[in-house]
This record gives C-alpha cells, sequence and structure tokens, in this order.
C-alpha cells in the first residue's frame, strides 16, 4: 500500500497551537477540484472555516457537532462542512453519484493533507439541519460530513484500528463470493 494511504488515519488530538496555513489550504482545495465525477459535474460544496480567521463559521459548524464530538474538536484549528450537491449543474435532474461523487473528492482531501503532515477526521456525528439553515444552504444540498483538519499531537494511530477481513467485502467474480 502507498504510504500516503498508511499514514492517514483519523485521531483525536489536534495541537491547539498549530495553524493550518492558507496555502496548505489551497492545497487542499486543488486535490479535491481535480477530483472524478459523473459528467465532470464536481458537485461537491466545502464551507472552510479557520478557526481565527472565520470564528463566526467556525462556531456555527461547531455548534452543530454532537456533544462527544465536541469534546475532542476544541482544538481543532480548521473546520470543514462537506455538502453534496443532489441535482446535475446542467439540467437540474437529480444526480444520483452526486454524494458517491463528494466523498471521492473528500478522500482526495484526506490524502494531500496527508502529504502535507496534517490529519484529518471525517465526523457524521452532526446536525444536519443545524448546518443547513446557519448557513442558508438551499435544499437541493446536503450536508454530508464535518471535516477537522490539524497537526497532530504525537500521538499513535488508536490501537482500536481494524477491517473486516477481505472476504466479507470483496468479491471475485461475483456477488457474496469472498476474494481469496
Ligand atoms: C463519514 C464519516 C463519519 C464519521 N463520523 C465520526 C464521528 O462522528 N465521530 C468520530 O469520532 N469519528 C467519526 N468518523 C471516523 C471513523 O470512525 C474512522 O474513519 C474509522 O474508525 C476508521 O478509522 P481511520 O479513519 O483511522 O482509518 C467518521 C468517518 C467518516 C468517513
Amino acid at each position: 500500500m502507498h504510504e500516503l494511504l498508511k499514514k492517514r488515519h483519523s485521531g483525536r488530538s489536534f495541537d491547539p497551537k498549530k495553524r493550518v496555513l492558507r496555502a496548505q489550504v489551497e492545497a487542499l482545495i486543488e486535490a479535491a477540484r481535480w477530483a472524478p465525477s459523473s459528467y465532470n459535474d464536481q458537485p461537491w460544496r466545502y464551507i472552510i472555516c479557520d478557526k481565527v480567521d472565520d470564528p463566526e463559521g467556525y462556531k456555527k459548524i461547531f455548534d452543530a457537532l454532537v456533544e462527544a464530538n465536541q469534546e475532542w474538536v476544541q482544538n481543532v484549528p480548521l473546520l470543514i462542512a462537506v455538502i453534496a450537491d443532489s441535482r446535475l449543474r446542467k439540467n437540474g435532474k437529480p444526480n444520483r453519484h452526486g454524494q458517491h461523487d463528494t466523498g471521492a473528492a473528500t478522500m482526495s482531501i484526506c490524502l494531500e493533507a496527508s502529504d502535507l503532515d496534517l490529519m484529518t477526521h471525517q465526523m457524521a456525528g452532526f446536525d444536519k439541519d443545524k448546518i443547513q439553515t446557519s448557513f442558508n444552504i438551499p435544499e437541493q444540498f446536503t450536508p454530508m460530513s464535518i471535516m477537522a483538519v490539524g497537526y497532530e499531537i504525537n500521538e499513535p494511530p488508536p490501537a482500536d484500528r481494524k477491517r473486516l477481513p477481505i472476504e466479507e467485502n470483496f468479491f471475485k467474480g461475483d456477488w457474496g463470493v469472498g476474494y481469496k
């Protein structure tokens, strides 16, 4: 496996003293911009809130998180709301791949961040309606996740990181035939 993929992990210890630089944010944006998408529609939207530069936006995102996430997010210097368009730009018809493509672009951000020695941690534990309302996001867009970005304080990845056996998710030649 590539080193970048090995390095990426979702830790919870962020260094409160180290900010994410503007040039780094721009690199994360470029990484997402160049992700593949159905019809090249680029259905992702990202609201990027720096704790110091965008305190109001940062607070809106922070306030939408569930308490269990708020506890460890306090030291995170950059929060990103990840949002997917449910409609195609070209004709307004439903885009069945909007969420899929947004996930792909978001993974690109995670990997670019790893390359910059930043850590990302996505969260589904947030109130979607709060994000929708506080940022006045139109109905056709769906908040998918909140992403924390920053520097990890020197802690090893949690010991409980594990994965399902290969044959449970990967099939060879036919449905349900575990890859061996
Ligand atoms: C869409 C999504 C939502 C997640 N939601 C949360 C969350 O609300 N809180 C949390 O602490 N971790 C959350 N995680 C992190 C996962 O628990 C983590 O990615 C998983 O355990 C695998 O660990 P790894 O990312 O270190 O490989 C989420 C991850 C993703 C991709």
